[in-house]
């Protein structure tokens, strides 16, 4: 029989809740031959009261040594602002080399949207995961003078970009549209922007069945508002696919329903595989938040790590469950029972 060895980090506010119900998911729909394991890990504003510590080295270690990481969300109001968001989940990002952050946007019947018209939804953003402005590569000089000067340098690597523009590429073929687009900014992010646009071009020669285009982040959330129709597979850098990330969340069911992975493909070290939404401590313990984001973040685990049937019986259910979910307020757990029962019948 074959094991799968989770390591589940639970975190703050209302991850607590909505893990619980990925698990029960994750339980339900697993064949009777995998043995699940978990091992729950307590990072967070918690530890990080308690101890100072937000991913020790020995925290890091015991990590690797796991299939995959399910997070809950990680973030409180007592922690100040950036302390856990880079101590934890960017540190974890690196060090586990989590280049390619998958966010599937898909509009499910019934689910409402802001957009006029119901249009059809149905891409996945490829956000590089560990460069760009994100890698702490800046400084600040005459600080908290009127003359202070702040630089943040955006890292872009040739290795960095291929890998994950390939990563998309590989993804857009796999589609039944096949079709690529580019975001950047490249009219004003001169040296990045000619990286990003000459490997993509280039890795484009290998893959002829890929359609390409190219769109400036500006434009792109324009159409990610008027004609999200026309988007298939996005790839794009660390920062641009943050900001369109929530954009394209909150066009397509918000961020109840979005999930997301932190992707090693490579398998070198584990990938983990969290809810876009944040740990909302002004709804925790309360059993209000929406556990679908996990449950569908679930689904990209398993995908990740081979279970496809798995993966797709949990995208089923999500769906049936959105296209029957009536004005009824249900708790957390009451929808995850409902998912539940879908994957075991
Ligand atoms: C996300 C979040 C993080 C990011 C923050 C919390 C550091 O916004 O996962 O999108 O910017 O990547
Ligand atoms: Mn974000």
């Amino acid at each position: 029989s074959r094991i799968l060895n989770l390591a589940v980090i639970p975190g703050d506010g209302i991850g607590q809740e909505v893990v619980a119900q990925g698990l029960k998911v994750l339980g339900t729909v697993l064949p009777q031959d995998v043995k699940l394991e978990t091992t729950e890990y307590d990072f967070g504003a918690r530890r990080y009261h308690a101890t100072g510590e937000t991913l020790t080295d020995a925290d890091a270690e015991a990590l690797k040594r796991h299939d995959a990481i399910l997070l809950g969300a990680i973030g409180d109001p007592s922690v100040p602002s950036g302390v856990l968001e880079r101590g934890f989940l960017l540190k974890l990002r690196f060090l586990f080399d989590h280049h390619v952050n998958l966010r599937p946007s898909k509009l499910l019947p019934g689910v409402a949207t802001p957009l006029a018209g119901q249009p059809e939804i149905d891409f996945i953003v490829v956000r590089e995961g560990t460069e760009g402005p994100y890698t702490g590569n800046g400084g600040s000089i005459r600080t908290g003078t009127p003359h202070e000067i702040a630089t943040e340098v955006s890292v872009n690597t040739a290795f960095g970009v291929e890998r994950v523009v390939r990563d998309a590429f590989a993804r857009a073929q796999a589609r039944p549209r096949k079709k690529l687009t580019l975001v950047h900014k490249n009219n004003v992010l001169a040296y990045a922007g000619h990286l990003w646009t000459n490997v993509f071009n280039r890795v484009a020669k290998e893959f002829p069945e890929v359609t390409t285009d190219y769109l400036h982040v500006d434009a792109a959330t324009i159409f990610l508002v008027t004609d999200p129709g026309r988007f298939d597979v996005i790839v794009t850098d660390n920062l641009f696919g943050d900001i369109i990330t929530d954009l394209a969340a909150a066009v397509s069911g918000g961020i109840g329903v979005a999930a997301s992975g932190n992707i090693n493909p490579s398998r070198e070290f584990p990938s983990m595989f969290e809810p876009v939404h944040g740990s909302a401590p002004d709804i925790a313990g309360q059993g209000k938040a929406d556990p679908t984001a996990t449950v569908l973040s679930v689904a990209l685990l398993l995908r990740h790590l081979g279970y496809e049937p798995e993966a797709a019986r949990i995208e089923t259910a999500v769906s049936a469950d959105l296209a029957e979910r009536g004005a009824g307020v249900r708790t957390t757990e009451q929808i995850g029972d409902a998912l539940a029962v879908r994957v075991a019948g």
